[in-house]
């Protein structure tokens, strides 16, 4: 009897242990109908190339620091398990903003760098860097046993020369903080931007259909697509989960 529970035990935690998720942790443009108006976000869609589930924290509007104080992070941080995912995607809401508007970043990619803003009724708020609120979640993911991949912003519907503009400062922000923990960064921007590119701009345009940030579903599956197709020209252990479909995205390395 004892030994038969402890079999049964055994079957029913195996499983478990070795079950992996992915998390996902950014603003509207990975958010499920982020943009509103029948858009959707590219998180919604990274599940079918993958193995393992994912599990969407996106929230529309956030940034680095708005997701941080409001304790999104903290409460994946104290979801994960040892071997858990979470990809870390923001930029499109850290820009400057005066009165503040809860969102903005200290400019500069300094980890020590500051700002003090003014709210609407006047009091005075310390901020932080975007790689500031980056790292601290990176570092506390580690810490957990989980593996943060930092991936940069999406492109905007905005071209020039018949091309996708080169993207903000976040794009490089978030390769530094990726750089700085040392975990896998991901230059979605990059990525995006080359699908975007080969379909061309008024076929690209299509996938806009609010507003020149947020997608279609249509358009937030090539985002997807195109995540998959950085993995796979990276070396982080994700691709490892990538599934047939994830395999054959289109396109090539950058
Ligand atoms: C002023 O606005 C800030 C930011 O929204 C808020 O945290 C603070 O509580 C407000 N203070 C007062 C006195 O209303």
């Amino acid at each position: 009897m004892f030994s038969q529970s402890i079999v049964v035990l055994s079957l029913l935690a195996a499983p478990l242990v070795c079950a992996q998720t992915v998390y996902m942790a950014g603003d509207s443009t990975m958010a499920r109908n982020g943009g509103g108006s029948g858009s959707d976000g590219w998180g919604q869609y990274l599940g079918q190339y993958l193995t393992i589930p994912v599990v969407n924290n996106a929230v529309a509007g956030r940034s680095s620091r708005s997701y941080t104080e409001e304790g999104r992070f903290t409460t994946i941080i104290n979801t994960v398990k040892n071997g858990d995912y979470v990809v870390i995607e923001f930029g499109h809401n850290d820009g400057t903003a005066n009165p503040d508007n809860g969102r903005q970043v200290a400019v500069g990619d300094g980890y020590d760098t500051t700002a003090t803003v003014t709210a609407a009724n006047g009091t005075k708020i310390l901020v932080h860097t975007f790689p500031y609120y980056i790292q601290n979640a990176v570092t506390s993911l580690k810490a957990k046993g989980a593996i943060p991949i930092v991936s940069s912003q999406t492109p905007s519907n905005d071209w020039s020369g018949g091309a996708i503009v080169a993207g903000p400062r976040f794009v490089g922000y978030a390769q530094t903080a990726a750089s700085r923990t040392g975990v896998t960064y991901v230059n979605h921007y990059g990525y995006v931007a080359n699908s975007f590119n080969k379909l061309g701009q008024s076929t690209t345009s299509t996938f806009f259909p609010v507003d020149h940030t947020h997608f279609t579903p249509a358009g937030a599956n090539v985002v997807a697509q195109s995540f998959v197709r950085g993995l796979l020209c990276g070396t982080d252990s994700l691709k490892s989960k990538v599934n047939s479909a994830g395999q054959a995205v289109p396109n090539g390395c950058i």
